[in-house]
């Protein structure tokens, strides 16, 4: 049995914490795609761990796998797991041979390419580790993958085929003199090959390379437990998202098959979780028709409308939630929960059960809003449309909610469900009902014990 946990909203609804919950029983957490563009806060033992690629069950021993769905940068890669080992942790990871190789050039392009857009207002706000032009070779048939760094001739030769081009862009279509560039070693054959070559030897080495879709129907065929971690979410999706302020992957539940090589049935048969946050954040451009007050840079238009009317709760969200990136330290764009994006992103994954969190992070407000449904050319829209522009004409139509007050949440936490302030039930009522899956869990502080653990999805037990 199989438990994929997946962003139901922008990214940043707390995944890691649930993963961290829930993972607790599982042998294996693998992640199916993205990079170290995820951001995941996990607190075991009053110690804050700050993850962007390895799986969070490592911080708990499990076996972690990144999955053929993934890009892998092997710096961070090995950063990740120096930093956790001079913790005195031992994580065990295992790289899929599929998985694709973010290289430094992908870095240098994907800033360079944020650059050229912004000039037209049409920058996606990435995080800059070169995720988007990583899978852009991928999909174009030139990329390194993971296998490749362990043989090197083979990884010769797919440098030589793909530098030279992304030299030519640089160059030719972008002006930029590579010599110019802090790093210009990004773009050398040698230099490339002697680094990466090392890094496939590192990987033999340690043991660390596997064939996910076999390694993984392995382990279950010995009984063991496969969690499935989703990174950003379901609105950033590549295909289902709010293209293009989008990731270039497919954190849906659909990309956990895709991007491990187990089946849609394995995945089916188990149970999918979605993770809500309970309002709205957003890293990046793009509209959010439930936005609260802008951020400079990001918020469209925010030039001619300022950091508008509700900015003071957005501020105060922001702060009680501690609302900043965790890979990149930007603030987050904040807006009251949207239901007809949660109804899409119910719809695309299919949710068997719901974890929301950050219900404390409302606490102490005198009402609290959702925008229920939109309105789109004199129509009401239940589900978000699926053109942006669309999207970012839509009108959110709200409803309005009684606030709870701040309690002591460790206590809420260990007395369960009914000791949830009943204004913030209603809340969390009205969200289960309109998405039609039950509350599993209800997160009212950032550390694991700090959830109110209302069921316990099969295969987790
Ligand atoms: P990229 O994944 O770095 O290419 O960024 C593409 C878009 O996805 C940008 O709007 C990012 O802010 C957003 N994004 C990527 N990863 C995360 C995440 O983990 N949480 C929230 N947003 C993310």
């Amino acid at each position: 049995m199989t438990v994929t946990i997946v962003g139901a909203q922008l990214g940043d609804e707390g995944k890691g914490g649930v993963v961290d919950l829930y993972g607790d029983t599982a042998d294996v957490v693998a992640r199916y795609q993205g990079g170290d563009n995820a951001g995941h806060t996990v607190v075991h033992d009053g110690e804050k761990y700050k993850l962007s690629l390895v799986p969070s069950g490592a911080v708990r021993g499990k076996v972690g796998v990144l999955g053929n769905g993934c890009v892998v940068n092997p710096r961070t890669l090995f950063d990740e797991i120096e930093t956790l080992q001079e913790k005195g942790l031992d994580p065990d990871v295992r790289v899929a041979e599929r998985a694709h190789v973010i290289l430094p050039f992908h870095r240098v392009l994907d800033g360079i390419e944020e650059d050229v857009k912004s000039e037209d207002d049409q920058e996606v706000g990435t995080t800059g580790r070169g995720i988007g032009p990583t899978y852009e070779d991928k999909a174009g048939r030139r990329g390194v993958r993971i296998g490749d760094l362990l043989d090197p001739d083979v990884l010769r030769d797919r440098l030589e085929y793909v530098v030279p081009q992304k030299r030519a862009l640089i160059e030719d279509v972008y002006g930029t003199d590579v010599s110019d560039l802090d790093n210009p070693d990004a773009f050398d054959v040698d230099a490339l090959f002697e680094e990466y070559r090392e890094i496939g030897e590192r990987l033999a080495e340690q043991n660390m390379t596997v064939n996910a879709s076999a390694f993984l129907t392995d382990a279950m065929a010995d009984g063991e437990t496969v969690m499935f971690e989703g990174a950003q979410g379901t609105i950033i999706d590549i295909d289902h998202g709010n293209y293009p302020y989008v990731t270039s992957s497919n954190p849906t539940a659909g990309g956990a098959a895709v991007g491990t090589g187990l089946s849609p049935n394995v995945i089916a048969e188990g149970e999918i979780i979605g993770i809500v946050k309970g309002y709205l954040t957003r890293v990046g451009s793009g509209p959010l028709p439930t936005e609260l007050g802008g951020v400079e840079g990001d918020t469209p238009g925010y030039d001619e409308q300022g950091d508008g009317e509700n900015e003071e709760l957005a501020t105060y969200i922001r702060e009680e939630g501690g609302e900043y990136g965790t890979v990149t330290g930007r603030p987050r764009r904040v807006g009251w929960l949207d239901m007809p994006m949660l109804r899409h992103s119910a719809r695309v994954n299919g949710f068997t059960g719901l974890a929301i969190n950050h219900i404390d992070v409302l606490a102490g407000l005198d009402e609290v809003k959702i925008g229920h449904s939109y309105e789109l050319d004199g129509e009401e829209l239940l589900a978000m449309p699926p053109t942006t522009e669309e999207w970012g004409r839509c009108e959110a139509t709200f409803k309005t909610f009684e606030g709870w007050d701040n309690v002591d949440w460790a206590a809420v936490a260990e007395e369960g469900y009914d000791a949830i302030p009943e204004n913030a039930r209603t809340y969390l009522e009205y969200i289960s009902d309109e998405l039609d899956a039950p509350i599993y869990a209800v997160g009212v502080g950032p550390g694991r014990e700090e959830t109110v653990v209302v069921e316990t999805p099969t295969g987790a037990e």
